[in-house]
């Protein structure tokens, strides 16, 4: 028994030391990929302008409005069909390597059929694409986002089998008509979401229920289809905001409905931050965690993250959701370095605020707040876009306040941490000290203030501390830069 507790003690020991040298602040790979995204319906508005045929979202907001929050909709929305030039600038000064969005399946074909291309609409694609390959942004092209065109909902939706072929005739044109330029496609937005919001909630369009009857439910993969789909993926493309805890429930069989097919139900923490959408809980651990799921439930694939990212209520101090994506991403290198779960992309939701379908305009999640009652759709410049903009210029996942953490190593009884500051010019004073210890981290002498190496003053531009007292820097927390505080991540205190 004794034998086993110091074990256990010298197991953990060793683990803590080989955390501290490896991921502290550690940069992602040379050819990672960041980028933005955004949705058609959610951002184009010209709803009915130019050609554009009705679609599901169109007619659903028209209809009932009341299923949207504020009644509004998106005839107009960030009114991208005319400012796309301004988006692209936007996505320029973030230095993104790639713009995704989505193609409006009625903008290009207004009765969802190919015998009648809509011209104007294709120009508007081809005139974005154009815009973005000058800027030296890559188009990563979602097909389907939701927004089917209505007169394919009139002939029955996604249930008629019959979709399958025309959603194949519109791939097929769509990769004629930008194929050349468009070397990354994405087939189907959120098909989970759409199912489940559009046919099982009945929250989204079109709102029919298909549940509780003798043969119910979106028709099923046929073992074929099974067979002909596996393995004809080129990554997988994932989209994750938060995460659920889940536990067994035996549901009442008399409502059949998805979560009840499930016999699960889902919960969160008391404890964790929320975002402006009730469904948003910050749990950046849930990033790794399902990352690694992925990577073993489905043998090691090629990752791409597609969407990610905080909702607010358009703050442009958004420290909220600088601190979500700095979390996020520590999650995903720790993914990628400690791990090896092989992402290779990363696509942050959204270049700007947009329609949030049922939540209309009172949840954000932009980089660039937009002015919806403004008649111009004014963009304005967050904090959390300048955040990004250093993440993608760096590779690194936070500036920590103007200072990067290169290496952390121990050696012996010692601990080096080796940074340099983001703005070296700038005359800094830094000490080290004592605060308050966050939540899992049980350590002595907190709320006192200590200096580690009293005053430093530098105009270098790589500082090295050393210490032999490793108890200390378990301490460290706050830095100062300045004479005001900057907020250190949780990563450098040292477990
Ligand atoms: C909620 O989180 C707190 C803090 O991390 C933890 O102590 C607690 O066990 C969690 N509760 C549940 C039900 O997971
Ligand atoms: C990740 O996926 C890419 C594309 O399939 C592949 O070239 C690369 O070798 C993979 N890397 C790892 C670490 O598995
Ligand atoms: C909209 O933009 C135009 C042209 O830049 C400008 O003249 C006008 O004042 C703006 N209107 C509002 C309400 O911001
Ligand atoms: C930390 O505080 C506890 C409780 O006051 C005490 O028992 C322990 O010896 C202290 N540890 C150190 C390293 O000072």
């Amino acid at each position: 028994m004794k034998l086993k507790v110091l074990l256990g003690a010298f197991l953990i020991q060793l683990l803590s030391r080989a955390t501290i040298s490896e991921v502290i602040n550690k940069k992602f790979p040379d050819n990672f990929l960041f980028g933005a995204a955004t949705a058609a319906y959610q951002i184009e508005g010209a709803w009915n302008e130019d050609g554009k045929g009705e679609n599901i979202w169109d007619y659903f907001t028209h209809t009932r409005p009341y299923m949207i929050i504020t009644l509004e909709n998106g005839d107009v929305a960030c009114d991208s069909y005319h400012k796309y030039l301004e988006d692209v600038a936007m996505l320029k000064n973030l230095g993104v390597n790639h713009y995704r969005f989505s193609l409006s399946w009625s903008r290009i074909l207004p009765t969802g059929h190919v015998n009648k291309v809509n011209q104007a609409g294709v120009n508007y694609y081809k005139n974005l694409i154009a815009a973005l390959k000058e800027n030296g942004i890559e188009p990563y092209v979602t097909l389907y986002h939701w927004d089917l065109p209505q007169p394919l909902q009139e002939i029955g939706g996604w249930p008629n089998p019959l979709l399958v072929d025309y959603f194949a005739d519109y791939a097929k044109l769509a990769f004629s008509l930008f194929g050349d330029e468009v070397k990354n496609w994405m087939t189907f937005n959120e098909p989970k979401q759409a199912c489940q919001s559009g046919y099982g909630y009945g929250i989204n369009p079109p709102g029919s229920r298909l549940e509780g009857f003798l043969k119910s439910r979106l028709p099923e993969f046929t073992p074929e289809e099974i067979d002909y789909i596996k393995g004809t993926h080129d990554f997988l493309a994932l989209n994750t905001y938060t995460t659920n805890l889940a536990k067994n429930q035996d549901f009442d069989i008399g409502y059949p409905s998805w979560d009840s097919d499930s016999g699960v139900s889902k919960y969160v923490n008391e404890s964790w931050d929320g975002a402006a959408s009730f469904w948003l809980k910050v749990v950046p651990w849930g990033m790794r965690k399902l990352l690694n799921w992925v990577d073993q439930t489905y043998d090691h694939p090629e990752i791409f993250i597609t969407e990610n990212g905080f909702s607010d209520r358009g703050e442009l101090e958004d420290q909220k959701r600088i601190d979500y994506y700095a979390e996020y991403l520590s999650n995903i290198l720790q993914a990628i370095h400690e791990d090896g779960v092989n992402v290779t992309g990363y696509t942050a939701w959204s270049l700007m605020d947009n329609f949030e379908w049922n939540m209309a305009y009172t949840e954000r999640f932009g980089f660039y707040y937009v002015d919806f009652d403004s008649p111009n759709r004014t963009r304005t410049i967050k904090k959390s876009a300048e955040y990004y903009k250093n993440v993608i210029a760096t590779k690194r996942r936070g500036n920590l306040g103007g200072i990067t953490i290169d290496s952390c190593t121990l050696f012996g009884d010692k601990i080096k941490i080796i940074m340099h500051l983001i703005n070296p010019a700038k005359l800094c004073w830094m000490r080290f000290g004592y605060g308050n210890a966050p939540p899992g981290y049980i350590v002595n002498g907190t709320g006192n203030y200590l200096n580690v190496h009293g005053f430093l003053k530098h105009r270098l531009k790589q500082i090295t501390l050393t210490t032999t007292n490793l108890d200390q820097y378990k301490m460290v927390e706050s830095l100062y830069l300045d004479g005001s505080q900057v907020q250190l991540s949780k990563e450098i205190i040292l477990k």
